[in-house]
């Protein structure tokens, strides 16, 4: 099942069982909204699942684009991208959280062809405020799925305050060897689906208080799935990647970690460029200088002729279409050459100023800070030009 299959079937399944499909995904968050880019397909829901009505009803399912810059330093193993798609479906205070596992566990298994033994789950077990999640765990035992109680990482929360609840997540076996052990025990184990009952508001003081309706708010990570679904070992082997993987490697020679961080810098660029922000030097467009600054350090690590002029516009159109962005592909890679110059600049200042004598010894912290503010050298950049 290719990636845009699975995006339809998906659909389809809740929209037969009465859910309405969100339209519209950017991944800035409403003005006011204190957080850079949406995390999760819940974000841009979290006024309703607080109560106020939404204008498609109570059932919803949608497929989210969604950036996580905590997982950064993750990039490049085999489930973790920086940009990636998230389908969800929601109960606005509609049906409750068995019934959105059981009809979780037909799609795996039936719509999406999965051997049921390869299934574990992880259910909430209980702590001092709140109680063991019962219901979860008596669907997951009449369907035969092995189940494994935890306390902290069976509860979600998008931040330290707000809505949030016990959570129920679905893991599937990727093993050489027929399943074994438990999801918390072995990484073998890759966490396909999150349901979470989104019960509780958590409070200011820390004190938790139920919110006005009991909702069950889903996440599926499209990419990861795409992977598993396929038989592929990473992200980066699933069909979505496929004219990145066929592309790249005859332009730039780079091993498999770089040539992962390229990928996935490249592509998140580009989509943060699809959804309006420009590179600048606070909030979302310094996340996006950064991206593409770490692109051009890895490409210029081994040879500094290699650079963006190259990049074939058939990454970009790929790139826009699967995310629904209607950004023209010309724009984008303007965007990205221009950044690249005002690196190059900025590169060639910092070898300047550091082959001063003053820079010749090891580097202090006061020398950072006078790079930076007498001569706008950042200290990544320095760093990279002459680790301390
Ligand atoms: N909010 C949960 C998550 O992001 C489920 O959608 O994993």
């Amino acid at each position: 099942m290719n990636t845009d299959q699975l995006v339809r079937t998906f659909t389809e399944y809740f929209e037969e069982r009465g859910h309405r499909r969100i339209t519209g995904s950017t991944l800035l968050p409403p003005p006011g909204d204190p957080v850079l880019f949406t995390t999760s397909g819940m974000h841009p829901l979290t006024p309703y699942l607080e109560g106020r009505p939404h204008p498609l009803g109570r059932r919803l399912v949608n497929v989210q684009r969604c950036l996580r810059t905590t997982d950064l330093d993750e990039v490049g193993d085999r489930t973790h991208l920086t940009v990636f798609e998230m389908l969800g479906s929601w109960s606005l205070g509609d049906y409750e959280g068995p019934q959105s596992l059981d009809w979780g566990y037909g799609l795996l298994t039936d719509g999406f062809g999965i051997d049921p033994d390869r299934l574990h789950v992880t259910v909430f077990g209980g702590d001092e405020h709140v109680g063991p999640d019962t219901g979860s765990l008596e669907l997951w035992q009449d369907r035969g799925v092995p189940v494994e109680l935890t306390v902290e990482d069976n509860w979600w929360s998008n931040g330290p305050t707000g809505p949030c609840g016990p959570d129920s997540e679905i893991f599937l076996w990727t093993g050489d060897t027929p399943p074994e052990s438990t999801p918390t025990r072995d990484d073998r184990w890759v966490e396909v689906w999150n349901h979470v009952m989104m019960r509780h508001r958590r409070l200011d003081d820390g004190s938790l208080v139920p919110l006005p309706q009991r909702n069950v708010d889903t996440g599926l990570g499209l990419e990861r799935l795409s992977s598993l679904l396929q038989g592929r070992s990473s992200v980066f082997d699933c069909d979505v990647f496929e004219p990145w993987r066929r592309l790249l490697p005859p332009l730039w020679q780079l091993d498999e970690p770089s040539l992962r961080v390229v990928c996935d810098h490249l592509r998140s660029a580009v989509v943060v460029i699809g959804d309006g922000v420009r590179p600048s030097n606070t909030g979302r467009g310094y996340v996006l200088r950064r991206l593409i600054r770490r692109v051009l350090t890895v490409l210029h690590r081994e040879d500094p002729g290699r650079g963006l002029g190259d990049l074939p516009g058939e990454l970009l159109r790929h790139t826009l279409d699967r995310f629904r962005q209607s950004e023209d592909p010309g724009t984008v890679h303007r965007v990205l050459l221009d950044e690249e110059q005002r690196f190059d600049r900025l590169l060639e200042r910092g070898r300047q100023v550091l082959s001063r004598p003053r820079f010749h010894g090891p580097l202090t912290e006061d020398d950072l800070h006078y790079l930076h503010d007498t001569h706008g050298l950042p200290r990544d950049l320095v760093l990279d030009l002459r680790p301390r």
